[in-house]
């Protein structure tokens, strides 16, 4: 284990007595090499648990370890930390090549080592000729790669990343996260990086961390996450969720009426027209549903049905045949996720169990 948080906690000294903590008994572990999103609502104490870790704040009360050391009391610059502020935070008086180099005057290396790394990295982002720029003369994202590149100057051991791109558009967004998630995992540095956008963390994360008002809801791969959240909040903060408060008339399904909350997503919502050769032996354990909206996604169309009264909602492949509103539809559901007052539950569709579904 690279990093471990134990029982941490954070109160604010101007907290007011009825506050309730910042940070809430966190506990959780991080190896070596992993890039970790941290994921939550805004206000939910994602930069307070960096500040933390980077040792820019201190806990109230809990341990943070690194390498199981105890690094409570040390220093941001004994930590060896390298950390990538939400609005990059580059100095605007000095060039691209003074920014990078900073870290490494204040270690006071020699004049020819500064000058070899400060290359080395100007390599590494691509920005080979952009020595002699201000800050000002960048784009947003040139902007973020030199502040990543500031970040790995002197070698860090731990990268932290506060919202990396909150200040970028989406096009370029998207290019470099997938520029940031190859170049964490080619320099092989253990990474955190905060965000409240779900798909962000999804596609750049080999583990997520899902926090909301102070306490850790759930940590988990991607995937695990998306299969199987543990909370309601979780299951509707990741991915497309519809809340229903009763489910009932389903085959494959007990009726549920008891003020439980219901998430069904996209996802576990087929639809097929009865003549599809495709689905034909599924249709005894289909409902009849009736298309109210159709929505163009640009990649997909999103299918707004009325089942038995219920509103469910599916994605449908352009590739398909084209459906429009009142269209009538077969429908399927295989899962559905219940939220208790005891206990949660994931229940498959029970009819499903001996069916021959090759196409799930
Ligand atoms: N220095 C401080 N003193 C007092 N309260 C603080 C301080 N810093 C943060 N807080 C409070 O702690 C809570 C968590 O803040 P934090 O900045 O960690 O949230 P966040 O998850 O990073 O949110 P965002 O997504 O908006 O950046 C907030 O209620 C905030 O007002
Ligand atoms: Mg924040």
């Amino acid at each position: 284990m690279y990093l471990e948080l134990k029982n941490i906690s954070k109160r604010f000294s101007d907290a007011k007595a009825d506050e309730p903590d910042t940070i809430k008994d966190v506990s959780l572990g991080i190896e070596k090499g992993e890039l970790v999103a941290l994921l939550g609502p805004s206000g939910g104490g994602k930069t307070t648990l960096l500040r933390m870790i980077a040792g820019l704040d201190n806990p109230t009360d809990g341990d943070i370890l690194i390498e199981g050391n105890r690094v409570n009391d040390l220093s941001p610059s004994e930590r060896h930390i390298g950390f990538v502020f939400q609005n990059y935070a580059l100095f605007r008086y000095m060039t691209v090549f003074d920014n990078i180099a900073f870290g490494l005057e204040v270690q006071k290396k020699d004049k020819a080592f500064i000058k070899n790394r400060v290359h080395e990295l100007l390599s590494l982002i691509e920005m080979d000729d952009f020595d002699q720029r201000f800050p000002n003369q960048l784009s947003g994202g040139q902007r973020q790669r030199v502040a990543f590149a500031r970040a790995l100057a002197t070698e860090p051991s731990l990268l932290l990343l506060d919202e990396p791109f909150a200040a970028i558009d989406s096009k370029v967004r998207k290019e470099l996260r997938e520029w940031l998630r190859n170049m964490i995992h080619e320099v092989g540095i253990t990474s955190i990086f905060v965000t409240h956008d779900q798909q962000e963390a999804v596609d750049m994360a080999d583990r997520i961390v899902i926090i909301k008002d102070g306490k850790l809801e759930q940590m988990g791969n991607p995937y695990e996450i998306y299969k199987n959240p543990r909370t309601f909040f979780t299951s509707t903060f990741m991915g497309d969720s519809t809340v229903k408060e009763s489910f009932s008339g389903f085959t494959g399904f007990p009726d549920i009426e008891d003020g439980s909350k219901i998430v069904i997503r996209p996802e576990y919502v087929e639809a097929f027209r009865d003549d599809n050769p495709k689905f034909k032996n599924m249709i005894p354990f289909s409902e009849n549903g009736t298309v109210k909206d159709v929505i163009f996604r640009g990649d997909s169309l999103d299918l707004i049905l009325d089942v038995n009264g219920v509103e469910l909602k599916t994605k449908r492949s352009l590739e398909r045949r084209p459906v429009k509103k009142g269209d009538s539809m077969r429908v399927i559901v295989y899962r559905i996720i219940v939220y208790g007052n005891h206990k949660n539950e994931v229940l498959k569709n029970e009819k499903l169990k001996n069916v021959d579904i090759e196409f799930i």
